[in-house]
């Protein structure tokens, strides 16, 4: 959401004539999208901002924002705890940004904008520079939640859920495959509730329309909430060819009474029997999660259900994290706890389960030829790599499954290479680590008999 809402800034900025530069001493303008999710990305933002103070001394006329949620949720605060901060502008103010920018100029104030706006569509990505758009791309489908669960700040900092129009969204889309994007990543706190409340179209009536976008080969989406994962999206996998073989599903905790008080509105059974549902229409489907430890009151049986949980489902990866009080969560006032201390120690040895399952799950590719679109190079060469053939250029990609593959291929001035961002390659595994796997690309051949063959592609 961050990434694609960035993507936003960028482009209102680059349209009143801002242009990028990796170098941060060089900015005349520097803006931090925040996040306030968890405690520790939002101290990150407040440290990053307070370094800014030195590269302000020297130049005076910098002008220094401040968005995203962190944004939101302070509002005018930040003003006084940042003086030189020159602008604090909300999560719905992105479209706002080149007139805010143009007073800071022009006036020398300081400006805090964190009005909400009824209208989702208000930040419709816009053509800013397409010959640097990547073959991948977010986009946004639906705004906010309504779901309050006990932890989260996003309902607060996000207002309420509300569904994009699925022609803007179609719109969107066409336009960014027109300039050369394979894949896209429909984003929603929580998709499965698309366009409900607004009498739209259903989240799988949207995924058909996106998949009759020509020129798109593959669709992504997330988060799904388990309470509203149902038998319409698990059929969405096996008709929707586009659709990738992955889904994120946070479960949180693996514990009745945790959940419960999690408000998440779902049972560890229901989620169970959800994914035994899904895994039986599409075997091959990777599921990855995200879990919260040492949520108030946990105990070590809430805890040690987690586990079982985990061990039931082998989740492809997770996402982990120790609970953090956020402000005006309800979890925040809930007594009982839990330490610090006993918070990282169930990190970790929950952690170190996950890694033997992502482990497993690479393991079980070895040997397997999967499709993957070329997303980029990295022209950096690792000299001396035993491995590395002579100027192979490193490239990298991911499976349907979403894990992420990097191969070797052609010569680091391009002129052999076959093989050009987004094309869609034939890469056959042989190692697999930790968090990715490396292969060789091939060609499949039709034989004779009309059955497949591999070969290796030419470097
Ligand atoms: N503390 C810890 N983790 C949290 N998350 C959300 N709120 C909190 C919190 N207060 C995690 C959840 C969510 C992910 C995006 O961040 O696991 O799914
Ligand atoms: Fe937060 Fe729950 Fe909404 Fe996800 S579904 S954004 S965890 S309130």
């Amino acid at each position: 959401m961050n990434v694609y809402d960035s993507e936003l800034i960028a482009i209102r900025l680059a349209a009143t004539g801002y242009q990028q530069t990796p170098r941060l001493e060089k900015a005349d303008l520097v803006i931090l999208n925040t996040c306030t999710i968890r405690a520790k990305a939002e101290q990150k933002a407040f440290s990053f901002l307070g370094r800014l103070a030195r590269l302000k001394k020297k130049k005076p006329g910098l002008i220094v924002g401040v968005g995203g949620c962190v944004a939101q949720q302070e509002g005018a605060e930040i003003l006084k705890r940042v003086p030189h901060l020159d602008l604090v502008f909300g999560t719905q103010a992105i479209d706002r940004l080149p007139a805010l920018i143009s007073k800071i100029e022009a006036k020398r104030c300081r400006i805090v904008d964190v009005s909400m706006s009824e209208n989702p569509d208000l930040v419709d990505a816009a053509p800013a520079d397409p010959d640097h758009y990547a073959v991948s791309r977010f986009v946004t489908i639906m705004r906010g939640c309504d779901n309050f669960c006990t932890y989260c700040v996003v309902p607060y900092v996000r207002g309420r859920e509300t569904s994009r129009d699925p022609d803007n969204i179609v719109k969107e889309i066409k336009f960014f495959v027109d300039s050369g994007v394979k894949e896209v990543t429909l984003l929603g706190q929580n998709v499965n509730s698309y366009g409900k409340k607004e009498g739209l179209l259903s989240f799988t009536e949207l995924l058909a329309r996106v998949q009759a976008i020509e020129g798109l080969l593959r669709i992504r989406f997330t988060t799904s909430h388990p309470k509203d994962f149902d038998q319409d999206l698990i059929d969405a996998f096996q008709e929707n060819d586009k659709l990738c073989n992955h889904i994120h599903l946070p479960v949180q905790s693996g514990s009745n009474q945790v959940l419960k008080r999690m408000n998440r509105k779902y049972t560890k059974e229901l989620y169970l029997d959800k994914v035994t549902k899904l895994r039986d229409t599409c075997p091959e489907i990777a599921i990855t999660s995200d879990m919260i430890v040492g949520f108030p009151g946990e105990s070590d049986a809430d805890f040690d259900e987690t586990l079982a949980l985990m061990k039931k489902v082998e989740f492809d990866g997770l996402f982990a994290f120790m609970y953090s009080d956020r402000p005006n969560a309800p979890a925040t006032r809930f007594k009982a706890k839990i330490s610090e201390s006993q918070k990282s120690e169930r990190l970790q040895i929950l952690l170190e389960l996950q890694e033997t399952y992502t482990k497993k799950k690479n393991v079980a590719l070895i040997g397997s030829i999967q499709p993957i679109i070329a997303e980029g190079i990295s022209k950096k060469q690792s000299s001396g790599s035993l491995d590395q053939p002579d100027q192979a250029v490193q490239w990298t990609g991911r499976t349907s499954t979403n894990k992420i593959v990097n191969f070797y291929h052609g010569d680091i001035s391009g002129s052999s290479s076959n093989i050009f961002p987004g094309k869609m390659v034939q890469v056959k595994i042989d190692k697999a680590y930790a968090h990715s796997l490396w292969g060789k690309p091939v060609e499949i051949e039709s034989t004779a008999e009309g059955l497949k063959g591999e070969k290796s592609y030419a470097a």
